[in-house]
C-alpha cells in the first residue's frame, strides 16, 4: 500500500498495526477446486471440495513473524522495518485474486477520519 504520503507517518503505521493486532476478518477460507498434493510432501493431498482455513488472527499473533506479537508497535510498519514482514504473514485484507476490493476505500475513509 502506498498511501503514507496522505497520512502522518504516525497514523498510517498505527492503522496497519491495528489491523495486524485486531484483524476484523480473523480467518479466511478457500475451497479446493481439484485434488492438490502439497509441495514437499510424499502424499499429503488436499481433496477437491475441501475447505482450507487460513487463520489470519493466529498468523498475525505468531511470534515467528511478529516478535512480541501482543505488543502494539507501529514501528513494525515503518519504512525501515516493513520489508521484514514476511510475504503472506500480513493478511488483514486477504490475498490473491479474491482479496478485499474495499481495501482502498477503507484506507481513504480512514484518511478522511484522521
Ligand atoms: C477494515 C476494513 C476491511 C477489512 C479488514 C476487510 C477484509 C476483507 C477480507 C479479509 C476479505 C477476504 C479476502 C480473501 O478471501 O482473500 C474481504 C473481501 C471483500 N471485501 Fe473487505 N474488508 C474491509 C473493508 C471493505 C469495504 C469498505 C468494502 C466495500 C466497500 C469491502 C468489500 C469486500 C468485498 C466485496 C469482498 C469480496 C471480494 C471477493 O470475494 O472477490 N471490504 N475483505
Amino acid at each position: 500500500m502506498h498511501f503514507s504520503g496522505f497520512l502522518s507517518k504516525f497514523s498510517f503505521e498505527h492503522l496497519l498495526e491495528t489491523l495486524r493486532r485486531y484483524p476484523p476478518a480473523v480467518r479466511i477460507e478457500r475451497k479446493c477446486v481439484r485434488d492438490y498434493k502439497l509441495p514437499g510432501t510424499d502424499n499429503v493431498v488436499v481433496k477437491k471440495g475441501s475447505i482450507a482455513v487460513i487463520p489470519v488472527y493466529a498468523i498475525h499473533l505468531d511470534e515467528e513473524y511478529f516478535p512480541d506479537p501482543e505488543k502494539i508497535d507501529p514501528e513494525r510498519f515503518s519504512p525501515e522495518n516493513k520489508g521484514k514482514v514476511p510475504p503472506y504473514a500480513y493478511l488483514p485484507f486477504g490475498v490473491g485474486p479474491r482479496n478485499c476490493i474495499g481495501r482502498t476505500f477503507y484506507i481513504f475513509a480512514s484518511i478522511i477520519k484522521f
